[in-house]
């Protein structure tokens, strides 16, 4: 009586483990060591579009419909010692690790015209019936892919769009820059008061128009990796001396004073010259911008177990606390009623990409109408990545300290 009981409820677990394994909508196959199926699911079924008796007890390749199976047995074509299916449930076999989330394109599964599909595998090794089994998770992931595969090259269409328009754009303006500028000198004729204000207006707008073209075609080439970066040892406190140099005119026409505070123990570091006074120069112009006149701006930099920081203070009028996690995103800019500061919005980005790219840090502390200060560290050594071995690197540092 009892054992009837134990039966009935047994039968009826197992009833309802049945349900639920069917109506589980990823596909499930339970694969046997000689890579027989034993089970599947619903799921699995619809997707391959035959009945359970062609598909259980049958080799995967064949429950499959693999291309290369036709004729041979599953494992035993020209390529299955590379099938992605076989080779990784042989893995878990052998190791009985799981795989987890394996992606792989295949066109020789489901025969359906040829058409490749993407798979979603995970592999889990399982024990039933006292013998060693793994339950293979096949998800059909065509549609994302090719999702993925359109998105990515209309992303790659936007970019060769905008670089080539700021490339075409860039030219012309050069020669209205030129032109305007030997205008303005008197080369053609003396000019008068009104038409020199005017010209003066036009070359603000060129000079404008070509930053902001500068700026889309530095972010687009660092943006898709194609900034090429010249790493080299050289002597940061040169660099950071050179940048301040640079701003002094745009300072002092701010009447915004700027002062320097470099550790003289700096030293040689691995670094793209060129790129840090980018970066220093863009941090720079923001300090004097942002700073009304009479305020201060202050460049400092120094040296610590192999960490560069330098850090661009000003006296200025700070960033709203809600503004600050946007600053560093393409385009954005600060909304200051009442105050029209010319900019791109780039600057920012353009700075965080080649501190990215030198593998350092940049961070803001501010407080509104007190000031701003930016940090940046950046390591002595270089980037990790870049083809030159460890030793050489340390060689060529010390040799250039001492
Ligand atoms: N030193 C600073 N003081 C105050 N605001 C700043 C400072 N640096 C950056 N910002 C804010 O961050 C925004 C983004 O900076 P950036 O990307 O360089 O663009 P842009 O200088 O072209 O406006 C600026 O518009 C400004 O509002
Ligand atoms: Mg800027």
């Amino acid at each position: 009586m009892i054992n009837e009981k134990l039966n009935l409820i047994i039968e009826r677990k197992s009833k309802s483990l049945e349900a639920i394994f069917d109506a589980i909508p990823v596909g499930l196959m339970l694969v046997d060591e000689n890579l027989v199926v034993d089970r599947v699911n619903n799921a699995i079924r619809r997707m391959i579009g035959k009945d359970f008796k062609y598909i259980i007890s049958n080799s995967i390749g064949d429950a499959l419909s693999c291309k290369i199976a036709i004729g041979k047995r599953c494992g035993e074509g020209d390529c299955c010692n590379i099938c992605p299916l076989k080779t990784n449930i042989a893995k878990v076999f052998n190791t009985s690790q799981a795989i987890e989330e394996y992606e792989f394109e295949s066109e020789t599964f489901f025969r359906e015209k040829g058409a490749k599909l993407w798979f979603s595998l995970t592999i889990k090794p399982v024990i039933v019936d006292e013998r060693n089994h793994v339950v293979v998770c096949l998800n059909d992931i065509t549609d994302r892919k090719l999702a993925e595969e359109k998105l990515a090259e209309s992303m790659e269409l936007k970019q060769q769009f905008i670089s080539t328009v700021s490339h075409e754009l860039r030219t012309p303006l050069t020669a209205i820059r030129e032109g305007l500028n030997i205008v303005l000198e008197g080369v053609a004729g003396r000019l008068r008061k009104k038409q020199r204000e005017f010209l003066l207006l036009a070359k603000r707008n060129v000079d404008r128009l070509s930053t902001l073209i500068n700026d889309v075609l530095d972010f687009q080439k660092l943006d898709s990796g194609r900034m090429r970066f010249d790493f080299a040892y050289s002597d940061m406190a040169v660099t950071i001396k050179e940048a301040a140099e640079t701003m002094t005119l745009m300072a002092n026409k701010a009447k915004v004073e700027m002062s320097l505070n470099i550790d003289p123990q700096i030293g040689a570091a691995l670094f793209d010259h060129n790129r840090i006074i980018q970066v220093l120069t863009n941090l720079l112009s923001n300090a004097v911008k942002f700073t009304p006149a009479g305020g201060k701006v202050s460049l400092s930099a120094f040296q610590q177990n192999d960490i560069i920081s330098i850090a661009v203070s000003d006296s200025g009028m700070g960033i709203p606390k809600d503004d600050i996690s946007k600053i560093f995103e393409r385009f954005y800019r600060v909304k200051r009623p009442g105050k029209e500061i010319a900019g791109t919005g780039l600057g920012l980005p353009i700075v965080a990409q080649i501190i990215s790219r030198h593998e350092g840090t940049i961070s803001v502390e501010s407080e509104l109408n007190k000031g701003t200060t930016f940090t940046i560290t950046l390591p002595q050594k270089g980037p990790h990545d870049l083809p030159v071995p460890d030793k050489v690197k340390d060689e060529i540092l010390e040799k250039t300290i001492s």
